[in-house]
C-alpha cells in the first residue's frame, strides 16, 4: 500500500514512524514532511492550505491512502477534495472537521447526543457576553469559536481580560470553568464504529508548575496509572460512541480522529473540546505504544471496514517532552542552530520545526523538537526523554523538567 501524509510537525514524524513500522505499508510519502521525516519517508513540497495540490500530488503518486495530519486542511474539505477523486482518505469531511472549527458547532453536536460538557453561552453582542459572564461567574472561560492555533481560549479571575478577549472574537463561547485533572482520549473511527486508544495526558503551559501562557503542548506521558480504571469505556459509552452516532444521524459521519479533551471533574467526565486530527505531542507517546499495524488500522478506517478491529498497546510507558524556541509561544526566536541528536536506546527524537541549510539543521518553529523515551514504568520512561533532550544545544531553547513528574511518583507509590 502507497500512503501520502499531509503534514510536517512532531505528529506526523511520529505517525509516519508507525506507518513505515507497517509491513503493507510499501512506499510512503509525506508533504511538506521535514528533515526528521525525510529519514524515513520520501517528502515533497506542498502548501497544505492548497486542496487542490493536495489531491494532484495524491493522483500524481497514485496513493491507495491519505492520512491528513493537521487541523487546517482538514476544515477547509481537503478530505471532500480527495474523496471526490476516489481516494480512500483517513481524515474527517469539512463538515465533520467542524466538531473542531467551530465550537458552538461541537456544543450543539454535543446537546443533541446528550453528551456531558461544560453549559454555555455562544454570543455576538456585548450584552449577551457580559450576561454569560455574569451567569457563570469566575474563573471566567471565554473561547473564540473559530480554529485560533491554540490561542482561541482565555481562562481567568479578571472580568475585564475575559471581555476584551470576548470582544476580540466574532463569535464567542463562554461557558462555566470545570475543575479537575484534564486527559486527552482518542479513537479511531469509519464513520460507524469508534476505536478507543488508551488515554494521555498533555501539559499545555509553558513552565514548570503549569505556570505561563497556553500552549500547543509542552509535553505528554501515557498511560495514566492514576486515572479510573473505566476511564476508556466511561468515554466510549458517554462521549465516543454518541458522537460518532450523531455525526452519522445527521449525513456528515465523522472518519477519522475524534479527539476527546476531557476534565474529570467531581460530578463525573465533561468533554472540554473536540479536535479532528491526532493531537501534538500526545500522539509522540501513543504510537511508541501502539502494537497494532497503524497503516492497516486508518486504511480499515478510511474504507469503513473497523467492524472487527481491535488495538492492541506494549505494556510499557511512555513520556514525551518538547524542546522550544526561546520566547515560544509568544515570539519564538527561529533561525538557530540545532546541535547533534543524541542517540539513545528507547528514545526517539521527532522534529516539529526544523529544516536543513546545507549540513546544519535549523529551528524553523515555536516547537522544535519532541523527544520521547520508553519504559518499563514512567519513571524509567521519563529518565530516557530527560537524559535525550539535555544532549541537544539549541541557544536560548527551553523544556519543562515537570512532564509526567506527579504521575510517576504516584505510580511509585502504589
Ligand atoms: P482548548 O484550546 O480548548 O484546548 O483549551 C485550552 C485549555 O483551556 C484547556 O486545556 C483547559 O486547560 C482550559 N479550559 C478550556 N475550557 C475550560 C473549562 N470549561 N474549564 C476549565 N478550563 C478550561
Ligand atoms: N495537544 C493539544 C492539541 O493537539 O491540540
Amino acid at each position: 500500500m502507497k500512503i501520502l501524509l499531509v503534514g510536517s510537525g512532531g505528529r506526523e514524524h511520529a505517525l509516519a514512524l508507525g506507518l513505515k513500522a507497517d509491513k503493507s505499508c510499501t512506499e510512503l510519502h509525506v508533504a511538506p514532511g521535514n528533515p526528521g521525516i525525510a529519514t524515513l519517508a520520501t517528502i515533497h513540497p506542498l502548501a497544505i492550505t492548497d486542496n487542490n495540490a493536495i489531491c494532484e500530488l495524491a493522483q500524481k503518486l497514485s496513493v491507495d491512502l491519505v492520512v491528513i495530519g493537521p487541523e487546517v486542511p482538514l476544515v477547509n474539505g481537503a478530505a471532500d477534495v480527495l474523496r471526490s477523486a476516489g481516494f480512500a482518505v483517513f481524515g474527517p469531511s469539512k463538515a465533520a472537521a467542524q466538531l473542531e472549527g467551530s465550537k458552538d458547532f461541537a456544543k450543539g453536536v454535543m446537546r443533541d447526543a446528550g453528551v456531558p460538557t461544560a453549559r454555555s453561552f455562544t454570543c455576538t453582542q456585548e450584552s449577551e457576553i457580559e450576561r454569560a459572564l455574569d451567569a457563570f461567574g469566575a474563573p471566567y472561560v471565554v473561547k473564540d469559536d473559530g480554529l485560533a492555533a491554540g490561542k482561541g481560549v482565555v481562562v481567568t479571575n479578571d472580568r475585564h481580560v475575559a471581555l476584551d478577549h470576548a470582544r476580540a472574537c466574532s463569535r464567542v463561547v463562554i461557558e462555566e470553568y470545570l475543575a479537575g485533572p484534564e486527559i486527552s482520549l482518542f479513537g479511531i473511527s469509519d464513520g460507524r464504529n469508534i476505536l478507543p486508544m488508551q488515554p494521555a495526558q498533555d501539559f499545555k503551559r509553558a513552565f514548570d508548575g503549569d505556570e505561563g501562557p497556553n500552549t500547543g503542548g509542552m509535553g505528554a506521558y501515557s498511560p495514566l496509572p492514576w486515572a479510573p480504571d473505566d476511564i476508556v469505556e466511561e468515554t466510549y459509552e458517554k462521549v465516543l460512541a454518541p458522537v460518532i452516532a450523531e455525526m452519522a444521524a445527521r449525513g456528515t459521519p465523522f472518519i477519522g480522529l475524534l479527539y476527546a479533551g476531557l476534565a474529570l471533574t467531581d460530578e463525573g467526565i465533561r468533554v472540554i473540546e473536540f479536535n479532528a486530527r491526532f493531537g501534538d505531542p500526545e500522539t509522540q507517546v501513543l504510537i511508541p505504544l501502539l502494537m497494532t499495524p497503524l497503516a492497516t488500522l486508518l486504511y480499515k478506517a478510511a474504507t469503513d471496514n473497523l467492524d472487527d478491529a481491535v488495538l492492541q498497546w506494549r505494556d510499557e510507558s511512555a513520556v514525551t517532552v518538547v524542546l522550544a524556541s526561546q520566547g515560544y509561544p509568544e515570539s519564538p526566536k527561529t533561525g538557530s542552530v540545532i546541535s547533534s541528536i543524541p542517540i539513545i536506546e528507547n528514545s526517539q527524537v521527532f522534529h516539529a520545526g526544523t529544516a536543513l541549510n546545507g549540513d546544519s539543521l535549523l529551528s524553523t518553529g515555536g516547537r522544535v523538537l519532541t523527544v520521547t523515551g520508553t519504559g518499563a514504568d514512567l519513571t524509567e520512561a521519563r529518565d530516557r526523554a530527560y537524559r535525550a533532550i539535555s544532549q541537544i544545544d539549541l541557544e536560548g531553547s527551553f523544556y519543562r523538567s515537570d512532564i509526567a513528574l506527579n504521575a510517576s511518583v504516584a505510580e511509585k507509590g502504589n
